[in-house]
């Protein structure tokens, strides 16, 4: 996993983008714990990182795509999703995983 921020720089409720490799990820924290999705939509690549957060929902800031940061599923339109990559959190400290994984790739989301 790799380093991308403090913790400080995703607060309750807020949004922060970080760059892994080639891929731009949004971090968001609900509830106390970080989640990490694609900053890419799937429709047209909007920035997912700069849409509004409603508790685990995520909206695209172009069309209104909405996606749970919980596991990229799609909750407007259902069907849709986008990558979702393993992130920990360790003295004051951001990892994301290299790879992301969506919710039709793996069997792991309940
Ligand atoms: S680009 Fe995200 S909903 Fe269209």
């Amino acid at each position: 996993m790799i380093d991308v921020c403090a913790s400080s720089d995703v607060p309750e409720k807020g949004k922060h983008v970080v760059t892994v490799g080639a891929r731009s990820i949004a971090l968001v924290r609900v509830e106390g714990r970080v989640y990490g999705v694609d900053n890419r939509c799937p429709h047209r690549d909007g920035e997912l990182g700069r849409g509004d957060l409603d508790g685990f929902h995520l909206f695209c800031p172009l069309h209104a795509w909405v996606f749970d940061v919980r596991d990229g599923r799609g909750f407007f339109p259902k069907g849709a999703e986008v990558a979702c990559f393993e992130v920990k959190e360790e003295k004051g400290r951001v990892f994301v995983a290299t790879n992301g994984v969506k919710p039709s790739q793996t069997d792991r989301w309940p």
